[in-house]
């Protein structure tokens, strides 16, 4: 088969990295790609969203599956674009069709969902400009923190967790009124706030059967002990420990499978991944979010734990039988350090050379904000490489990350020195 991934980021070198060792894949393409994504497939440089310059690009190559890395081109209807256009619609397209990605791509839809199926979630009521007054209201109503939350896309910055009563309200109103986030804030849902610690749990769905992959937990502030910025994620560990098998039943019983039959019955059309992001809050699992995508740092722990070909599974998805496919798990943990580069979350140069890949032992590592320059490999983004481990524990894999990053090296380099503290 002749396979195209889309996106740039460590989540989609780790894609590249699984497809490229299994039989079915004769040829690999990867739009935009990075420097990882180079060294094992070949790099298309169009942008995610060029649904024309796509569509060129898989006739030309005569591509038969496309699996869809992030959840722009998702939310923008990538999948129902080749579905309506004769030459493509036999394409393979892993990712849901747009209907169902407005699970992520729009909060308030998120939550109906949720209540609609009776899945467990924090109680909230949504507001727009009309009704910000009523929106004052409900927060008097709440204990701090005040959870708010734009309705749309505004790349992971979209959700403000403020102590203070009167802050919430100036915020509603930046938000709502001000367009904080743009269009994205043109609706606002306000949230009961959870108190608990969070982890995430992937599902694979083709609509009708679902199969759970491991579980992971992300760290998604830049400092040490979960402090500063949010981030797109600074590191991850898979399985997470606390997550005891009667824990694992409960997101099964009480939340898997009422998503994946709610998809159903609400005719919203899913073959792909999803990604729930859960909070455990005293013994009980509840969703804090649905994300249409594999999260990225988590894919470059839960995919290296995944013994099964991964394009086996993604045919499987594409044909609707995924009940016949066995997900074999590999026992080890697995945990990934990020490097980023100094100032992210907020600004940050690129251009940076990147020493000492070649020493690396023990460690896998998947490039992300990362782009070659002649024979150099040199940053391009705010984060820039994942070093993933194997470990009999997680405190065995993450010791391997930290000692191959010794090795690296690139100007104003920035990661996490606790991954895992917390658990
Ligand atoms: P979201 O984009 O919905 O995942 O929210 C981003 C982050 O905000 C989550 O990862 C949580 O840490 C936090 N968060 C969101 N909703 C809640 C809530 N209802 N209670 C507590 N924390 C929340
Ligand atoms: N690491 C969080 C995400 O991918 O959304």
């Amino acid at each position: 088969m002749t396979i195209l991934i889309l996106g740039s980021g460590g989540r989609e070198h780790t894609f590249a990295w699984k497809t490229a060792q299994s039989p079915l894949c004769d040829k690999l393409f990867v739009a935009p790609g990075n420097s990882g994504t180079a060294q094992i497939a070949t790099n298309v440089n169009i942008s995610v969203t060029d649904f024309d310059a796509i569509k060129d690009l898989v006739l030309k190559h005569h591509i038969d599956m496309v699996v869809v890395g992030p959840e722009d081109p998702l939310v923008q209807g990538v999948h129902d674009f080749f579905l309506n256009d004769e030459r493509l619609k036999h394409v393979a397209v892993i990712g849901p069709q747009k209907a169902a990605a407005e699970l992520e791509g729009s909060k308030e839809f998120a939550k109906e969902f949720l209540f609609r199926h009776n899945i467990p979630t924090a109680a909230y009521q949504s507001f727009n400009p009309s009704n910000v007054e009523d929106g004052y209201k409900f927060l008097e109503t709440l204990n701090p923190p005040y959870v708010l939350k734009a309705d749309g896309l505004a790349a992971g910055k979209g959700v403000l967790i403020l102590d203070d009563l009167n802050e919430a309200k100036a915020e509603l109103k930046n938000m709502l009124v001000d367009a904080k986030f743009g269009d994205a804030s043109s609706k606002v849902v306000i949230e009961e706030f959870l108190d608990g610690i969070e982890l995430s749990c992937f599902v694979l769905t083709d609509g009708k059967h679902y199969k759970i992959l491991p579980t992971a937990k992300d760290y998604k502030r830049i400092g040490e002990g979960d402090t500063g910025l949010n981030t797109g994620g600074m590191g991850a560990v898979s399985p997470v420990p606390f997550a005891t098998k009667e824990f694992l039943t409960k997101i099964e019983e009480q939340i898997v499978k009422p998503t994946v039959t709610g998809l159903a019955k609400d005719n919203l059309p899913y073959k792909g991944f999803i990604f729930i992001g859960l909070i455990k809050v005293g013994d009980d699992p509840k969703v804090i979010e649905y994300n249409v995508r594999m999260g990225d740092p988590e894919t470059e722990v839960v995919l290296p734990r995944l013994k099964t070909d991964i394009v086996e599974v993604f045919k499987a998805i594409a044909e609707e039988r995924l009940n016949e496919i066995n997900i074999e798990i590999d026992e080890r943990a697995a945990t990934t350090v990020m490097l980023v580069s100094g100032g992210y979350p907020e600004s940050y140069e690129k251009g940076k050379e990147i020493s000492g890949l070649e020493h690396v032992e023990n460690s896998i590592v998947f490039h992300a904000g990362a782009i070659e320059k002649g024979e150099k490999i040199v940053t391009s983004g705010g984060r820039v490489m994942a070093i993933t481990s194997y470990g009999n524990t997680y405190k065995e894999a993450i010791k391997k990350s930290y000692q191959n990053i010794d090795k690296l090296h690139f100007d104003k380099m920035n990661y996490r020195k606790d991954i895992g503290f917390d658990l």
